[in-house]
């Protein structure tokens, strides 16, 4: 099978390429670096010359409702109409879980406005909606932070192993189209204040994270990022019983109320101490 990873260059994107790769799959990165440019169009329809799956991993940095409608939606109907005329038989889509109930933040908007784009775009698709990843919090305590001081609410996250959605999309881009989402969420739940007190200690960031009143990241209900229907539960990260540990997943589970804090740009896991949140979990089916 001949799978195009747009992004494949990103986060995600290199990691599945690899794991793609590895399974035997003809498997070609797309991005701006490798002269495909989603936006433009630009070496779009050469790299998807004999591509059966096309799986989008795109991302951007705008968070301006129609910023970043444009470059979702965009991308996106650029991307189909070109699967159209090369005859990709299925698109993949990774999407965040509970966008749509988190639409005062314009990055979410436009993440539902992607999805839309490619439930009407008329080839075969599966949708993937993951939580945030872990590796994602410390970015979330930059989006929160004003004065050098964090600022967040007791609002809940089901965060996921980037490690897990690449997983998730292997299995995806190599089955046939869903014609419908899929979604997943990591195994504990957590109150946003802190994870990033306990994210930002094992980091050894001395800001001070200050709890709020009210909501964050656009959701509207202290809920609305949580897996409200039935999803994936991922089994990681599974973190050693020990302080910090660097490497691969490993296979044992954390001490009751660990939580492991993957920083960005190392496989450095820190368990460190934040108490999971006790909410009831629904409809779960662990991959
Ligand atoms: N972070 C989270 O917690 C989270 C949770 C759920 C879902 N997601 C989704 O995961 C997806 C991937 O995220 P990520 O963290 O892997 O992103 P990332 O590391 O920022 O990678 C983005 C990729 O898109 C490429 N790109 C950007 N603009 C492009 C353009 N105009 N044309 C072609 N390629 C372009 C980049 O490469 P070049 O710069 O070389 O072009 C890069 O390969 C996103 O769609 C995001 O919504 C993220």
């Amino acid at each position: 099978m001949k799978i195009l990873v747009l992004g494949g260059t990103g986060h995600v994107g290199a990691r599945l390429t690899v794991r793609l790769a590895a399974l035997g799959h003809e498997t070609v990165a797309a991005s701006r670096t490798s002269g495909v440019d989603a936006v433009t169009g630009e070496g779009l329809g050469a790299a998807m010359a004999g591509v059966d799956v096309v799986v989008d991993v795109l991302d951007t940095v705008d968070t301006d409702v129609a910023a970043a409608t444009a470059f979702f939606r965009g991308t996106t109907e650029r991307v189909l109409a070109a699967e159209h005329t090369t005859g990709v038989h299925h698109h993949v889509l990774l999407s965040v879980l509970g966008a749509d109930r988190a639409l005062a933040n314009g990055y979410h908007a436009g993440k539902v406005a992607q999805e839309e784009a490619v439930r009407d775009g008329g080839i075969p698709f599966t949708i993937v909606r993951a939580t945030q990843f872990h590796d994602a919090v410390l970015t979330i305590a930059d989006a929160l932070t004003s004065d050098g001081v964090v600022r967040a609410p007791g609002m809940l996250l089901q965060p996921v192993d980037v490690d897990d959605v690449v997983d998730l999309l292997t299995e995806v881009a190599t089955a046939e189209p869903a014609y419908d989402t899929v979604d997943l969420a990591g195994p504990d739940r957590y109150r946003l204040d802190e994870l990033l007190r306990a994210t930002l200690a094992a980091a050894a960031d001395g800001r001070e994270v200050v709890t709020t009143a009210g909501l964050a990241l656009g959701a509207d209900a202290a809920d609305s990022l949580l897996p409200l229907g039935a999803h994936r539960t991922a089994p990681g990260p599974s973190p050693p019983p020990c302080r910090e540990r660097t490497g691969s997943r490993s296979v044992h589970r954390a001490r009751s109320g660990d939580l492991v804090a993957v920083l960005p740009h190392t496989s450095t896991r820190h368990v460190v101490s934040a108490p999971r949140a006790h909410v009831e979990r629904q409809d779960e089916e662990t991959i």
